[in-house]
């Protein structure tokens, strides 16, 4: 594996990638960002050249998007932990619509809209009366402008009962098996570029879905965050991580746990 040396130091790589990115690699597990950038670098022969690696970036937009892809790790799926969209459907949501006829509703690192589209499903099939408004944010525009277009593949459709496919995509292309979400499961989702680590975040949230997104952020970068998600959510409001995220030892911040992965603002 290379390191990082001298004039080539991952202080001075990280400060550099800032410039060039706006992405603060400080607030990120050095070990595992370290391992990371040096796989990348080795599949397209920079290997333990960090300033021959930089320059390449900064002219060539290809090799940027990959990086910056492959950095914040965008990997995903509609139902992605299906059990927990079942806890999500039989538990969480009846108990929020109890005591509120419209819902806020935050996708924070949504990747290319997955998550946000699978709550809409949700909404849409099982709580029809209810008016919501989803917000899907994420870093990487790329992944942001897939969101909006609504196209996906088979493999995104791993987990999703075959119901939902049948009845919410239709069919773009039959040769790629891609598939485009309907219209009508988009007029209430709103997809926007945003650093959770660094960005301004809006109040008045129901529900914050935040899932596989803090796995590499350092545990200071998480203790801003979720006290941040706190202060955005709505007395009551509803806190979801992800599968192995919890928010053991942060008691000092009000949530109550209801159900694993499931956190309730008191
Ligand atoms: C693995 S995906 C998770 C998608 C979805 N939430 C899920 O659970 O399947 C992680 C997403 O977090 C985004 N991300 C990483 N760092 C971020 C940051 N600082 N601010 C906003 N989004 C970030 C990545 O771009 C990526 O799309």
């Amino acid at each position: 594996m290379a390191y990082f040396y001298g004039v080539d130091s991952y202080e001075k790589f990280v400060k550099e990638f800032q410039r060039l990115s706006g992405l603060d690699l400080n607030f990120y597990k050095e070990n595992q960002m370290k391992r990371r950038i040096n796989s990348f670098m080795t599949t397209r022969g920079h290997s333990g050249d960090y300033t021959g690696f930089l320059n390449a970036l900064k002219v060539n937009s290809e090799l940027y998007d990959a990086f910056f892809k492959h950095l914040t790790i965008n990997v995903t799926q509609f139902f992605r932990d299906a059990g927990l969209w079942e806890t999500f459907r039989e538990k969480i949501l009846p108990a929020l619509v109890q005591k509120r006829s419209s819902l806020k509703i935050w996708s924070a690192g949504c990747s290319a809209g997955q998550e946000a589209y699978t709550i809409a499903m949700i909404l849409t099939e099982y709580f029809p009366t209810v008016r919501y408004s989803i917000l899907g944010t994420d870093i990487d525009v790329n992944v942001l402008k897939r969101a909006r277009e609504g196209i996906y593949e088979e493999r995104d459709f791993a987990s999703t009962p075959p119901f939902f496919l049948e009845k919410y995509f239709t069919l773009a292309d039959k040769a790629s098996k891609t598939y485009q979400i309907k219209d009508s499961l988009k007029k209430n989702i709103t997809f926007r570029e945003q650093n959770l680590l660094t960005d301004h975040f809006e109040s008045g949230f129901d529900i914050i879905a935040c899932r596989n997104v803090v796995i590499y952020f350092t545990d200071e970068a998480k203790d801003i965050l979720y006290q941040k998600f706190y202060n955005s959510l709505n007395s009551g409001g509803i806190l979801f991580t992800g599968s192995t995220e919890h928010l053991f030892g942060r008691d000092n911040l009000g949530f109550k746990l209801i159900t694993s992965f499931f956190y309730e603002k008191q």
